[in-house]
């Protein structure tokens, strides 16, 4: 990787992706045998918004490679009073090795990277989720056995999830499809970058409104919740936008080419999904909440590098 930071997979080539992918099977495989590769290594955990999954995968992660982590809430440090986030990271530096952090605006974490003296890690911005999207396509690749010849269908509101994991497809060779109302696509630039990559890769990117023309010939099926952090204000008209017409049901996923289904969690029942979805037997979401753990290491391994 080119880059100090992972704040985004926009500026990572294929072959960045394929490394971390590769060393996180190897992290999987041998889970607890790498207990010294970042012996005495610290990390700020800086989140603005709640999590599960990321907040404690990261820190476990760390603590496996020998290290260990430091977790503070926005509302605990001087950065809820004002101090200006530029201080916060030039600060956290001079204390700790890497700074995994979860904002609202993708702005925010590329003010602390470009302040920051050690690597930031992008734990989840409001547009932006590549540890996610990296875990997810290690699972995809898992299942399916490479990227370059599947498609994947995201059905509902293009997220942060979303954005990132059309983004990584683009650029490995995977076909995106992506079923959203025309109101709910992802942001302008976003789209353009990706059909770029996709071009290069030779990828096939769709938009539509049809979740069915999405899910025909698909080997994963995607969703992510209707109202994501910071959207909540919007709520009532988000749902109304989306249910049912976009609700992942089991026959929706029974649609697809044999198609496994994926959800980054945390999952709504009775709105992106139906009851029993997260059970069906094509589910695979445990897998990709493993999956985390393995990818987080690899992620704090090639940045320690830097
Ligand atoms: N998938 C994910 O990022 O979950 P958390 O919000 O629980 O971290
Ligand atoms: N799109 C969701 C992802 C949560 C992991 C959100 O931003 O809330």
């Amino acid at each position: 990787m080119d880059t100090p930071h992972l704040l985004t997979l926009i500026g990572l080539s294929k072959r960045d992706i394929l490394k971390l992918l590769n060393r996180a099977d190897r992290f999987k495989r041998e889970r607890r045998i790498h207990t010294k590769l970042l012996a005495g290594r610290s990390l700020a955990l800086l989140f603005q918004k709640v999590s599960t999954r990321t907040r404690v995968s990261f820190d476990v992660a760390i603590h496996e490679l020998g290290g260990y982590s430091i977790f503070l809430n926005e509302s605990d440090i001087q950065l809820s009073r004002g101090e200006r986030i530029e201080d916060t990271a030039k600060t956290l530096s001079k204390y700790v090795d890497f700074i995994v952090a979860r904002v609202y605006s993708h702005d925010q974490v590329e003010r602390l990277a470009t302040a920051s003296d050690v690597p930031v890690i992008n734990a989840l911005s409001n547009t932006h989720h590549p540890c996610q999207a990296l875990s997810d396509l290690q699972t995809i690749r898992e299942e399916k056995g490479a990227l370059d010849s599947v498609k994947i269908a995201w059905i509902g509101d293009s997220t942060n999830v979303c954005n990132e994991l059309m983004i990584g497809a683009a650029k490995v060779g995977a076909d995106f499809a992506l079923a959203s109302p025309a109101d709910f696509r992802p942001p302008k630039d976003i789209l353009m970058s990706a059909l770029a990559d996709a071009e290069k890769s030779g990828s096939r990117l769709t938009i539509t409104t049809d979740p069915l023309k999405a899910v025909t010939g698909a080997d994963v099926i995607a969703t992510d919740s209707f109202v994501s952090m910071g959207t909540e204000k919007g709520r009532a008209r988000r749902l109304m936008a989306f249910i049912p017409r976009y609700q992942v049901t089991a026959n929706l996923i029974e649609s697809g080419r044999d198609a496994i289904f994926m959800h980054c969690l945390p999952a709504k029942r009775g709105e992106e999904i139906t009851d029993g979805v997260l059970d069906h037997p094509s589910s695979r979401v445990w897998q990709q909440v493993e999956n985390k753990i393995h990818m987080h290491k690899a992620i704090l391994l090639e940045l320690s590098k830097k």
